[in-house]
């Protein structure tokens, strides 16, 4: 018999004081991702809600959300789009900004990377005010991608984020959430 106990995903997250700002508690899933089975039951868990839902494509947003989109692409057996911060794509993309917990951004897709009507999972780390993933079902809705839901390992309830997309009738799934 094993004697293995199979860790829970948030003992596997740490969390980094003041990065990148003063005041900010950073949930840093490096960790959990380095982990063997914290990444298998982080990818699973982020996948299973979506098995029946006919995803045509998974959509990840830079830089945590490409390790995760990318691996439950494979799991899903499909192809994976990025979102990109500003200036990184080499074709013709669209844009959108955005503010988040500590600052403001833009980010980009391929104008030409999602068919009209496409259905598209939406994969992030994380979920604190919602303005990255918003940016980033703008693009999708302005690519006539039709969105099936977005996934999250981390959701930050008191920033508003989900509740936000949630009242936009976007399907969010997070795996834990810290209040
Ligand atoms: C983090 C995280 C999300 C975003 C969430 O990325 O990976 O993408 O913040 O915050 P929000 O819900 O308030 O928008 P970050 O902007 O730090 O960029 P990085 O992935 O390039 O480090
Ligand atoms: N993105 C926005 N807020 C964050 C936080 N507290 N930890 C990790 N990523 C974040």
């Amino acid at each position: 018999m094993s004697d293995y106990t199979k860790p829970a995903l948030e003992d596997l997250i740490r969390t980094i004081p003041d990065y990148p700002k003063q005041g900010i508690q950073f949930r840093d899933v490096t960790t959990l991702i380095a982990d063997p089975v914290g990444l298998r039951t982080a990818i699973d868990g982020l996948l299973w809600p979506f098995l029946k839902q006919n995803v045509d494509v998974v959509v990840g947003i830079e830089a945590r959300g490409f390790i995760l989109g990318g691996a439950v692409a494979h799991e899903l057996g499909r192809g994976f789009v990025p979102i990109r911060k500003k200036g990184k794509l080499p074709g013709k993309t669209i844009g959108q900004d955005y503010t988040l917990e500590y600052g403001v951004d833009t980010i980009e897709i391929h104008a030409d990377a999602i068919a009209p009507g496409q259905r598209v999972l939406l994969i992030d780390d994380l979920i604190a005010t919602g303005g990255t993933a918003d940016a980033g079902l703008e693009l999708l809705r302005r690519s006539q991608a039709s969105v099936v839901g977005a996934a999250f390992i981390v959701d930050l309830p008191d920033l508003g984020g989900s509740k936000k997309l949630r009242d936009k009738g976007v399907l969010v799934h997070s795996l834990l959430s810290y209040a």
